[in-house]
């Protein structure tokens, strides 16, 4: 088989001398170490742009095939995040207290202290929900195929957020569990499955976040196996 030919451009990737690519590390990992999930938000309105950005960030991901299979659906309208609200409580309503989720999850939950309610679905300003695009679809109507969805999508959803941390904003990785509601009320195709849901805002005065730690380097990571 013959090796395929790609039309090819320059690239030159950034290159810091040692000291400098050290504390640009350091400095990237001390922020991405204040990043906290945020539960509590003010109603205080995040100007369109900032999304924007951030949404702009998540689509410079690395996706399978360059297949780019994500869509971000921005929603600040009011009654939209209202019908959200309600249809994401209903459902975790049944898995939080109708037996849905088993025991063992409801303790790993513990910590965290997350129950049904979620009132942050209509105080955060914006909701942005990702949908990963199944395959593609097209002009004539039939199915061109994506691949590795979720992988690419996660990739994006992590840039996303790290984007929205580096503006300033909060956000949570929201995944009210079924969400098929979110394809119905945002009039989504078949071909897209929501993915996960992230209201996005400013903390709320006094907010505060659960108690809980990270893993430690050696807990991690592992060097040249034998
Ligand atoms: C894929 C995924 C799904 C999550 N789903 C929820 C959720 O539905 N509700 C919630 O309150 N937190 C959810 N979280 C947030 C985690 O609980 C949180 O990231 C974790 O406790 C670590 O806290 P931190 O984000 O502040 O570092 C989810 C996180 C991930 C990555």
């Amino acid at each position: 088989m013959n090796i395929p030919e790609a039309k090819l451009i320059p690239y030159r990737s950034p290159r810091y001398p040692e000291t400098e690519a050290r504390a640009r590390g350091r400095e990237f990992f001390d922020e991405m170490s204040s990043r906290r999930s945020v539960r509590l938000f003010s109603d205080e309105a995040v100007p369109r742009d900032l999304i924007e950005l951030a949404i702009r960030t998540a689509a410079t991901a690395p996706s399978g095939a360059n297949r780019q299979p994500w869509r971000f659906v921005a929603v600040s309208d009011p009654e939209t995040r209202r019908r959200i609200r309600v249809a994401a409580e209903e459902e975790e309503r049944q898995s939080y207290e109708g037996g849905r989720m088993p025991p063992d999850w409801l303790e790993a939950l513990r910590p965290l202290g997350t129950w049904w309610q979620k009132p942050f679905l209509e105080v955060a300003p914006w909701l942005v929900v990702v949908f990963e695009e199944r395959h593609g679809v097209n002009a004539d109507g039939s199915v061109r195929k994506n691949y590795y969805v979720r992988e690419s999508v996660g990739i994006a959803c992590g840039l996303f957020i790290a984007a929205l941390h580096h503006i300033g904003l909060a956000t949570l990785t929201h995944t009210p569990s079924p969400m098929g509601f979110l394809s119905e009320i945002l009039g989504r195709p078949k071909n897209e499955a929501p993915y996960v849901l992230f209201p996005i805002g400013y903390p709320a005065a006094g907010c505060r976040v659960p108690d809980i730690a990270k893993k430690t380097l050696d807990e991690i990571a592992i060097w040249n196996p034998a």
